[in-house]
């Protein structure tokens, strides 16, 4: 999604806006700006396509302002061309924006009707309109911005710089996330805006994010807070961790790849922060906000990847603690109305925090008495802040677009909370207890195992490249990893692919088995090998091509043709964690065989801030 960041300094800006914009570019995006104050004027240069494209536009005219704006565009409202790329200017007033002002129309047909030209095709643009009208009709720049905030719907973050006033940046928040950023040391003085704390992490580490219906007003004197009926507020000032993260490739092609082969460290960090490995007994670093013991149910949303985490973690929730799970996208759940019995817990799942969906959803059921468990990457954000409690993953700054390490570290988490609960409600004695430990110390270490097999997934990944479609199979905890594998080929390489229950091959999918499909199928070792593995009779009399992801030598039970990515042996109870790695590992070799962008693949946005 679109990336903001906004910088009063006390030298030329422009190249440290553009560094921030790079630190952003992991969210995805189509076009790109940069607008600043020159001797008193706004200039902007503006670029369709990567930053690249930017970066040669202020080669060619470079910008010399100390205030300045900046902006990745990840295109809502009219193309990804350099016309409706951000800032947007209109009179005195340059404008970035993140988010989707959802009554622009009805804003855009008032404006025009008292005279005002449009020059772009977005929604974004009605915003510098507005502000300028109010400025016009004779209230100050700030005053303009709060009293044009109220009459925006919608979900969006805002920064402004203003023409003629070299001592002034305003930011907004609606819905999007925004977070003022403190200069200290030789850049004592300075004041940023961002998106996120990465985009300010080489500039400052001392941050403050804006609440819900937050404005903010900086000058060189510091920063003024404004709450929603436009009252000034105090907002706490914190330390972030954000710049102890390199956000570089290090010795990798692509960041997925790194954050592919940094799984067994942070999954045993995330692991070792909710057991206690001495004792291998179970230890969450925070309390259950509800008495598990007397929970009737669980209900679970969340989007894309971290909905897969869900569904594995639905099986745990079930199999391990006996609690009810009722689980679905956030994308729906927010809109069914599902009746809640007060008293209930709602778990919410996302990597960034962020996800607009899933934070409506942690509303609705705030809304309907629930108690909120979120397990989320990044501890500053929305959710983490709005929930009862946040249980953080630490995956570190997920940049690749694909989710990969944040997925396996919310796997962890989640099996750990199953054991928890399971503890809570009396269905994991000591014994069982300090099994399921066992099984998890071993996770971390057998992904590393997995990530040898590399090399023969880069072999099958050369051939799978030539595929039209792709059909995943798995039973279980599978049957989501299918999903999920599903999900990641199609995201990065383009194929189409589909994630199916290896039993339900026969209600429909078999139709599309032929020897040109390949068809994927997740078996590990547990209790439902065997099923699968007859179920792959049904392709194999087809002439499909079977690929086995399996414990090593299992192709030899199959009793026809196949192929087979092997895998470690390992208890089956958190297999789904491990087998997650090969999953990732076909989607990437393929998607990089094909040529294709896997760290910021076409139409996708990291963090999902719009509806
Ligand atoms: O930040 P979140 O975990 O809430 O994001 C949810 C999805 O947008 C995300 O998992 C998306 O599906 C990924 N691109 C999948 O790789």
């Amino acid at each position: 999604m679109c990336g903001i960041v906004g910088i009063l300094g006390s030298e030329p800006v422009a190249g440290n806006i553009l560094e921030a914009l790079k630190r952003l570019e992991y969210r995805g995006y189509d076009s790109a700006g940069i607008a600043t104050l020159e001797n008193g004027r706004i200039a902007r240069r503006r670029a369709a396509g990567k930053l690249k494209n930017l970066e040669a536009a202020l080669d060619a005219e470079p910008l010399f302002g100390h205030l300045g704006i900046g902006h990745t565009r990840w295109a809502t409202h009219g193309r990804p061309t350099a016309d409706n790329a951000h800032p947007h200017l209109n009179g005195q007033v340059a404008v970035v924006h993140n988010g989707i002002i959802e009554n622009f129309r009805a804003l855009r047909d008032e404006l025009e009707a008292k005279g005002h030209k449009f020059t772009s095709e977005t929604d974004t643009e009605v915003v510098a309109h507005l502000v300028d009208d109010a400025i016009k009709s004779g209230l100050s720049p700030s005053d303009a911005v709060a009293a044009s905030l109220p009459r925006l719907k919608g979900a969006f973050a805002l920064a402004f710089i203003f023409e003629g006033e070299e001592d002034l940046l305003i930011g907004a928040r609606q819905g999007a996330p925004l977070v003022v950023g403190f200069g200290a040391g030789e850049r004592a003085g300075e004041l940023y805006l961002g998106s996120d704390a990465l985009a300010l992490a080489p500039l400052t580490d001392e941050l403050a994010y804006l609440e819900e219906g937050d404005h903010v007003v900086l000058t060189r004197q510091g920063a003024k807070f404004y709450d929603e009926s436009n009252q000034p507020v105090a907002r706490k000032r914190i330390r972030t961790a954000a710049s102890a993260f390199l956000i570089d490739k290090g010795n990798y092609r692509h960041f997925m790849a790194k954050e592919i082969h940094e799984q067994p460290e942070v999954v045993a960090r995330t692991l070792a922060h909710c057991l206690d490995l001495a004792a291998g007994t179970v230890a969450l670093p925070f309390e259950l906000p509800v008495d598990a013991a007397s929970l009737p149910r669980l209900t679970i949303a969340a989007c894309g990847t971290a909905f897969m985490a869900g569904l594995v973690s639905r099986y745990w929730f079930e199999r391990i603690a006996k609690l009810p799970v009722e689980i679905e996208v956030a994308s729906e759940f927010r809109y069914r109305e599902a009746p809640m019995e007060k008293g209930g817990l709602m778990l919410l799942i996302s990597q960034s925090g962020e996800t607009a969906d899933t934070l409506a959803s942690l509303r609705y059921a705030k809304k309907c008495g629930q108690k909120v468990l979120s397990v989320v990457n990044v501890a500053t954000s929305t959710m983490a802040r709005e929930s009862d409690v946040a249980a953080l993953t630490l995956a570190g700054p997920e940049i690749g677009v694909a989710s990969t390490k944040a997925f396996t570290c919310q796997l962890a988490l989640l099996a750990c909370l199953a054991l928890a609960f399971g503890k809570a409600r009396g269905t994991v004695d000591a014994k069982e207890e300090a099994r399921l430990v066992a099984a998890l110390m071993a996770v971390p270490g057998l992904i590393a195992e997995a990530l040898k097999r590399e090399a023969a997934v880069e072999t099958l990944s050369r051939d799978l490249a030539k595929a039209r479609d792709v059909l995943y199979l798995g039973r279980g905890t599978s049957y989501p990893l299918a999903l999920e594998g599903a999900l990641k080929l199609k995201e990065i390489s383009y194929i189409h692919a589909e994630g199916y229950a290896a039993g339900e091959l026969k209600h429909g999918p078999i139709a599309l088995v032929d020897s040109d499909l390949p068809v994927i199928v997740i078996a590990p070792r547990d209790k439902v090998f065997e099923k699968t593995l007859s179920n792959l009779q049904e392709v194999a009399a087809r002439n499909g091509r079977i690929i086995l992801i399996s414990e090593t030598g299992a192709v030899d039970h199959l009793g026809a043709e196949g192929e087979e990515i092997g895998m470690p042996e390992m208890a089956p109870d958190f297999s789904a964690i491990v087998y997650a790695v090969p999953v990732q590992l076909i989607a990437y070799h393929t998607a990089v065989f094909m040529g294709k962008d896997a760290d910021q693949p076409r139409n996708l946005a990291k963090s999902v801030t719009v509806e």
